[in-house]
């Protein structure tokens, strides 16, 4: 279940109900742990597609080399140690949806590939000469944007005019804040359950402190939060003990830090180095630059003062990220 109710992710959610039984491209656009995959699940399975695969890729976790046979199969004897051929991602997806997650990250000559197949349908397998077929619905995924993307020659403008039919933005948590108490009582009850502890209470100032953090993780974060207290719950009661340190000892008047360590994102393969750094980077600076606004609040020239930065690097960081000053002011 997709929990939130606050007007801004009330609109996204409305266009989700309104093309996911259609055939249309969707883009969906949102910073880490806002939902993506749980949306594009929801569309597949309210389509009619919903009784054939959903395959997901995860267009930044594979090397140029193996994406090519992962995306679209290779035949035997197509390269030295190809024993076997192999069903690509399309292939399997035929009759239902392909998930291309981290869409940016999707290198150009694959952009080619997927413009043809998204013209026509048609796709080669390593080592054949003739193209094949195959009906797929294509959804895909993003925390980047997408259009600065193209305009810096990094992502194919005619990919992503075709791509763009339908764009679903997610917002960030810490810009639908009345949805956090729908949310932790949605994972209290989910958690309750599954870890056999049936209802769980929160106390009114566990309460308070998650009602009050920023949550640079948004949705996966607060989730993680909570299965941690619930497993550690004795009782049924959820007392602020049982949160993390930070959360309720925000940083004081020394150096600013961000409220939580960057968060490593949890992945089944093992992301490339400079990749993983990439993204922890972005995780630190999104969370210390939050810090640094809350801190402040949302006063950036006092911000800026403060981290040492120049005002004007610290207004492009916050673009970069898709940070609003303005939330942080009382
Ligand atoms: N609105 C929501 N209601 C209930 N659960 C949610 C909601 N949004 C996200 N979640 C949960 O939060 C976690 C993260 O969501 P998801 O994997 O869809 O995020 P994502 O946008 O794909 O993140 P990433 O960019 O890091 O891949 C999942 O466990 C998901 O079930
Ligand atoms: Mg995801």
């Amino acid at each position: 279940v997709f929990i939130g109710d606050d007007p801004k992710i009330r609109r996204a959610i409305k266009l989700a109900n309104l093309v996911a039984a259609t055939d249309a491209t969707v883009i969906i656009t949102g910073e880490t742990g806002t939902g993506k995959e749980l949306i594009a699940r929801s569309l597949h399975l309210q389509s009619t597609r919903r009784n054939r695969p959903l395959v997901s890729v995860n267009c930044g976790a594979l090397n140029e080399s193996i994406l090519e046979s992962e995306l679209f199969g290779h035949v035997k004897g197509a390269f030295t140690g190809a024993d076997h051929s192999r069903v690509g991602k399309f292939e399997a997806a035929h009759g239902g949806t392909i998930f291309l997650d981290e869409l940016a990250e999707m290198k150009p000559p694959f952009q080619v590939a997927l413009l043809r197949i998204l013209q026509s349908g048609e796709y080669i397998p390593v080592g054949l000469s003739e193209s094949r077929y195959c009906d797929v619905r294509v959804i895909a995924a993003t925390n980047r944007n997408l259009g600065h993307l193209v305009e810096s020659g990094a992502f194919r403008p005619d990919l992503y005019y075709r791509l763009n039919v339908i764009c679903i933005e997610l917002p960030p948590l810490r810009e639908r804040r009345s949805d956090i108490s729908r949310l932790i009582d949605h994972f209290l009850q989910v958690f309750g359950e599954e870890y056999g502890k049936g209802s769980i209470k929160l106390e009114p100032d566990a309460r308070e402190v998650l009602l009050a953090y920023h949550y640079p993780g948004n949705v996966r974060e607060l989730e993680n939060l909570i299965r941690r207290a619930v497993i550690l719950s004795e009782d049924g009661a959820v007392t602020l003990e049982l949160l993390p340190r930070e959360l309720v000892e925000p940083a004081g008047h020394g150096a600013i830090r961000p409220a939580r360590e960057p968060s490593v994102q949890p992945c089944s393969t093992l992301a490339g180095f400079h990749e993983a750094r990439d993204q922890a980077l972005k995780a630190f600076e999104q969370a210390y630059l939050t810090t640094a606004l809350r801190e402040n609040c949302g006063i950036v020239s006092r911000a800026a003062r403060r981290t040492k930065l120049s005002e004007r690097n610290f207004h492009k960081k916050l673009s970069l990220y898709g940070i609003d000053f303005r939330a942080f002011r009382a």
